[in-house]
């Protein structure tokens, strides 16, 4: 399956073994893995290979990665996922970073806004869940823009491997009509 979300400023599209040099740019800067779970500190051209390598095998059918493309460069400045796709409760998480340096360019929102369609309307979900570190101000921010719910905190529940330090976890869900409310309101 071969999907590719074009958006004003972006292409949304599936991993490539060649974008490995742009992934360790983006994630093996410190100040975007600290606030991610599973990424190692510092990060190696072996780590991004492994990375992309489970990623290529696995898209499709419960994982939807998408590297974010800028397409006046045609380099990757980050990733946006839809995992965990559960068929029977239509539950999907999100999890996202984009490259310190392209930070609060309103990438994040632009690529969320075509995921959040893509999962609503093509892979018919009912719901995504978002998980944040409760000190990730950028992300809380980010989520609650697109119309996410907070629906509670898990005590030191969530850790990063980078920082090696353990966190309140932040428990999010947007529901389909959640997205239809704050879509109008984000696309003019
Ligand atoms: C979270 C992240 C993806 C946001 O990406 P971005 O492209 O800079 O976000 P945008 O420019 O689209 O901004 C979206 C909203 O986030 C908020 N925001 C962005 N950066 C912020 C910051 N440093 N502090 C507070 N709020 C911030 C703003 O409310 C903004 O909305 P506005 O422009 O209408 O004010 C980025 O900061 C990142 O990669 N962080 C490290 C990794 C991470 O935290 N991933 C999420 C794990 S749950």
């Amino acid at each position: 399956m071969n999907i590719i979300l074009k958006t004003e400023r972006l292409i949304l599209r599936k991993p490539k073994l060649s974008d490995w040099k742009d992934v360790v740019e983006g994630v093996g800067e410190y100040g975007v893995s600290k606030w991610l779970t599973t990424v190692p500190y510092p990060y190696k051209k072996s780590d991004a290979f492994k990375w992309i390598s489970k990623y290529i095998k696995k898209w499709g059918d419960k994982d939807y990665p998408f590297f974010i493309e800028l397409r006046s460069e045609k380099k990757v400045i980050g990733c946006i996922a839809i995992h965990y796709v559960d068929k029977f409760t239509k539950v999907g998480t999100t999890g996202s970073w984009i490259n310190k340096k392209y930070w609060k360019k309103g990438y994040i929102t632009e690529a969320k806004i075509a995921i959040n369609d893509f999962a609503f309307n093509k892979l018919k979900l009912e719901r995504l869940n978002s998980s944040i570190f409760s000190n990730n101000k950028a992300s809380n921010a980010t989520q609650k823009k697109m119309g996410y719910k907070f629906e509670g905190k898990r005590r030191r529940c969530v850790g990063s491997k980078a920082s090696g330090k353990i966190y309140d976890e932040n428990m999010y869900g947007l529901l389909k009509d959640d997205w239809k409310k704050a879509r109008r309101k984000l696309v003019k």
